[in-house]
């Protein structure tokens, strides 16, 4: 969330706590809020569980688990890429915390990708997607990959040749859809859908937060106070998923312009989307470009001031923690773990050579 958005979050929530109407004590509102602001220059929302009811769905309406088996059959069905052996599931592997465990994916051709994968959980409450945040949602990200050559390397036509070609998905698509036409709209309506699935919402933080004092160890209650204190982690991590949804240099990129290069603007060079940290234990290895190989390689990096690159935030300072308060801060990053499974589904197409998805027409 945006500073301005903050404000005016705060602002029309002191509205209605206090039911100001007139326009004085509005300016009262006003240098309320100024005063917050001189001494807490960054506002971070409580982290917390995330909330189903704020999931903003397209259209304003949650899809029918039809739809969402039909994403997920999707997202396992290597019929999306050129040569029939990728599917989104290669890379985003659900046994491997949605990744890939690589430090950068490999595409096409077996050619290695500029970034790591990242993992995908809670993307619902997500804003913006890829590390440089370039897709605005779901729906206009899910069928980048299939379409990039360097990754799965279809054309539209092709794509929707071969999901015509499959009677399986014309009647799977005309039963969730209703209608006889498949575009490339419900192709990426389908496996939104099933991305806006993977929740995790119930890990034993969330018991803890829910009143349950002994569903985390007294090592991760000191790491979430070091989270929100000393370490700093929340002014950027913050809220249900650990994400401010913004952008920021930790000093690690230097050619890779991230942010910068997608809105032309030399500020943003070097900055990167902050990553939810839900299931974070899960995914190693950790940053857009994998370099950091595991969680107390993340902490001792923080505890560092970060990397020497450029552009980097204000916020990156040396943390003088402790070893006992790095082992903490992983205590409590570890709390956030609540694996989810997900049965590799049978899929439909004919022509697949990868032994290990099973085939069902
Ligand atoms: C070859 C490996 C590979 C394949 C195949 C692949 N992805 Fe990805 N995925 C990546 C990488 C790498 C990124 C990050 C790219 C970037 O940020 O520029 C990514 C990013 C994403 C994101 C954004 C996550 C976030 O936190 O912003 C989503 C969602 C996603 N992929 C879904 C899919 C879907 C759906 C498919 C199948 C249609 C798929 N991916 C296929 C490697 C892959
Ligand atoms: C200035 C904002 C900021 C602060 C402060 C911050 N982070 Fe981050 N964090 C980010 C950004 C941005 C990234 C991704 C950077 C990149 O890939 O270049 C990231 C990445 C991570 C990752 C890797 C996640 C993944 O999926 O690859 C972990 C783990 C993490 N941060 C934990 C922490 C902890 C623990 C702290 C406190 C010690 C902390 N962060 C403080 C912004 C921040």
């Amino acid at each position: 969330m945006t500073l301005e958005s903050q404000i005016i979050n705060k602002a029309i929530k002191v509205q209605i706590v206090k039911g100001i109407n007139s326009p004085s004590s509005w300016l009262k509102a006003c240098a309320l809020i100024a005063l917050a602001l001189t001494f807490s220059p960054v506002f971070s929302e409580p982290l917390a569980t995330p909330d189903i009811d704020d999931i903003e769905y397209p259209e304003d309406e949650a899809p029918n688990q039809m739809e969402v088996e039909l994403g997920k059959i999707l997202f396992f069905d290597p019929i999306l890429s050129a040569n029939n052996q990728m599917s989104c599931a290669t890379c985003h592997d659900p046994n491997n915390g949605f990744g890939d465990g690589l430090k950068l994916s490999i595409g096409h051709d077996d050619k290695p990708l500029t970034r790591h994968t990242p993992h995908l959980y809670n993307l619902a409450w997500a804003h913006s997607l890829f590390w440089d945040g370039r897709a605005p949602s779901l729906e206009h990200q899910v069928l980048m990959p299939v379409f990039d050559p360097s990754e799965m390397n279809l054309s539209q036509k092709q794509m929707l040749e071969r999901i015509e070609l499959s009677p399986f998905y014309k009647t799977q698509f005309n039963r969730v859809f209703q209608q006889d036409n498949i575009d490339t709209h419900l192709v990426s309506l389908a496996i939104a859908a099933f991305m806006r699935s993977i929740i995790s919402s119930n890990s034993p933080f969330d018991q803890y937060l829910a009143g349950d004092t002994n569903a985390i160890s007294t090592e991760a209650v000191s790491g979430l106070k070091l989270f929100e204190g000393k370490a700093k982690c929340v002014e950027c991590h913050d809220g249900a998923n650990l994400t401010d949804g913004s952008y920021h240099s930790l000093g690690i990129a230097r050619s890779d312009k991230g942010r910068g290069f997608v809105i032309n603007d030399d500020s943003m060079n070097f900055r990167f989307k902050t990553p939810g940290l839900r299931n974070v234990s899960l995914t190693a290895p950790y940053m857009h470009d994998g370099s950091i190989a595991d969680l107390e390689g993340v902490i001792r990096f923080y505890n560092d001031g970060g990397g020497t690159g450029p552009n980097k935030d204000n916020l990156m300072e040396e943390l003088n923690l402790t070893e006992g308060e790095i082992r903490d801060l992983i205590a409590f990053l570890a709390a956030l773990t609540q694996p989810i499974s997900i049965a590799r589904p049978s899929v439909p197409n004919n022509f697949t050579t990868d032994p290990s998805i099973q085939k069902k027409d």
